[in-house]
């Protein structure tokens, strides 16, 4: 493993990835060896395993080159694996955390998949017409949640939680008919009565979604 600091921040990569190379992309370790340790300890509880990742992806890139968006990308684990299993598609991440954008990108480098690209910004910033479908892991529940969060680096609040999910319900209702949206872990406020489940996980914590 090496390390490289870009723009101030330290990102790890492996120079050679040939022993992890065959459980990369089917092993939650294997994958987070990608990242430093407490990125790693931020995996369970914050990144989406790689089964799930694996059939969101698979559900939201269902024609070539459609343009799928990870709202909240984190160290775009998502991205990543869905750039793997969906090779025709194309996986953008936008992130807010600097940090978490610059492990995003070390990551890609080290698995060299061109068909996943991250955006350092707020998802407030981009235009949702640049994108077919959608993957949401309820990014705005650290508004609400006292523990376990990822860092303390960012201002939280309850009322961010309202305007970031009113925001999203807004961009995803404007979406054309047949617009595909994955949620993980959501309470479902940002999903407008326009979407309708057409695959429901066992444990109710992964849905898959179409405008009508
Ligand atoms: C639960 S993590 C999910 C990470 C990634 N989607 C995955 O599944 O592995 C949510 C991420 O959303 C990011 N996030 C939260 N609000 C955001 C916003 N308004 N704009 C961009 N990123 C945001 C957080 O910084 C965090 O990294």
């Amino acid at each position: 493993m090496y390390r490289e600091t870009i723009n101030n921040f330290t990102a790890y990569s492996f120079m050679d990835l040939s022993s992890l190379k065959p459980a990369l992309f089917t092993n939650n370790t294997a994958f987070d060896w990608l990242y430093p340790e407490r990125v790693q300890q931020l995996s369970r509880r914050h990144w989406t395993p790689i089964s799930i990742a694996r059939q969101a992806a698979r559900f939201l890139a269902d024609a070539p080159g459609k343009r799928v968006l990870d709202i909240g990308s984190g160290v775009g684990k998502f991205c990543l694996v869905g750039a793997h299993y969906c090779p025709e598609a194309v996986f953008y991440g936008v992130e807010q955390r600097p940090e978490l954008y610059h492990y995003a990108q070390a990551a890609k480098l080290a698995v060299q998949k061109n068909n996943a690209h991250f955006i350092h910004a707020n998802f407030t910033e981009l235009s949702f017409d640049d994108f077919d479908s959608f993957y949401f892991y309820n990014a705005f529940f650290e508004n609400l949640d006292d523990d376990d969060r990822i860092d303390h680096q960012i201002e939280y609040s309850v009322s961010l939680y309202t305007y970031y999910t009113r925001y999203l319900y807004k961009m995803l209702d404007s979406r054309p008919s047949g617009t595909r949206l994955v949620t993980f872990h959501s309470f479902e406020e940002e999903v407008p009565p326009s979407y309708q489940t057409v695959q429901i996980s066992d444990d109710l914590m992964l849905k898959m979604w179409i405008k009508r």
